[in-house]
């Protein structure tokens, strides 16, 4: 991967890099869609990296399906697809890991040890092999980019970071791996994440405090009786993720339940 990346940047290509996790879906799609449209060279990378999973999360039965992903990414006709094997990415005597302070250790990063962590390490080695650019991220992992972000700027990587919009079903549920885990049921219950996150953009007023929308929020997940777990839901700061008691120009509502066994997340983005 380093060699061809090397050899089409000596030529003066832009290379976009789409990391992801497989078990594409149009989420997955759309980032490289953009990524064809904005560079010369597109790879996509899919790899499921242990790191980022806890003892207790889906590592083992996270879906995979190589073979329907590389006639997917076929079909956009992409450069380079790289799924480099796990021995190879992280051998026996690998030993280093790259920790974004702050702004990994609040929303999900409260509820997932060490995930950020393993993201910022996996997305730095992919960025040395893959040399990319611009690397493409979505806003459905609204906390990852910020994560990412902090990452190149801290470092000081060369790379643009690009964040395309969140892709949804009809009823508005954001597309996910993990939504194939959910019973019909539960899948009908999913869609109330986004209208929640709906709702609440409504009522959103610079200047004015956020415990109503915030209490509204939690009271219209708890009430739905497939929901198992709100594990946050809130006003947040877009560029530091921390709670904002009142609503300013630019605010982050996100939303991360369980609904049986299955971790879900949403966000909106509401500029004023
Ligand atoms: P994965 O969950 O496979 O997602 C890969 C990329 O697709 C991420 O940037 C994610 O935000 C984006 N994405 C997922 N669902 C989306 C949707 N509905 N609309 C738009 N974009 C969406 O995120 C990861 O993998 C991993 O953490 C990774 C960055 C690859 C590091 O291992």
């Amino acid at each position: 991967m380093q060699e061809t990346s090397k050899v089409h940047r000596i030529k003066g290509r832009t290379i976009g890099l789409v990391p992801t996790m497989g078990a594409l879906h149009e989420g997955h799609l759309s980032l490289v869609k953009r990524a064809k449209n904005e560079n010369d060279v597109v790879v996509v990378s899919i790899f499921v990296n242990p790191l980022q999973f806890g003892r207790n999360e889906d590592f083992d039965r996270y879906p995979r399906d190589i073979e329907r992903d590389r006639e997917l990414l076929k079909r956009l006709d992409i450069d380079v697809l790289f799924a480099p094997d796990p021995k190879l990415m992280y051998p026996d005597a690998f030993a280093t890991s790259v920790t974004v302070g702050r702004c990994s250790d609040t929303l999900c990063g409260a509820f997932r040890p060490g995930h950020f962590t393993g993201v910022a390490t996996v997305v730095a080695k992919l960025f040395n092999q893959v040399k990319p650019t611009r690397a493409y991220f979505g806003q459905k992992d609204f906390q990852q980019t910020v994560v990412i972000r902090r990452m190149v700027e801290d470092l000081n990587m060369d790379i643009e970071i690009v964040i395309g919009q969140t892709i949804r079903e009809a009823d508005g549920l954001a597309l996910s791996s993990r939504n194939a885990y959910l019973s019909g049921a539960e899948r009908q219950a999913a869609a109330l994440l986004y209208q929640v996150l709906l709702a609440s953009s409504g009522a959103v007023t610079p200047g004015e405090r956020t415990d109503e929308v915030r209490e509204a929020m939690h009271k219209a997940l708890r009430a739905a009786p497939l929901i198992a777990e709100v594990q946050y839901a809130g006003v947040y700061d877009p560029a530091t993720l921390e709670e904002l008691a009142e609503f300013g120009k630019r605010n982050l509502l996100a939303v991360a339940v369980k609904i049986g066994g299955t971790r879900l997340i949403d966000n909106m983005l509401v500029e004023k």
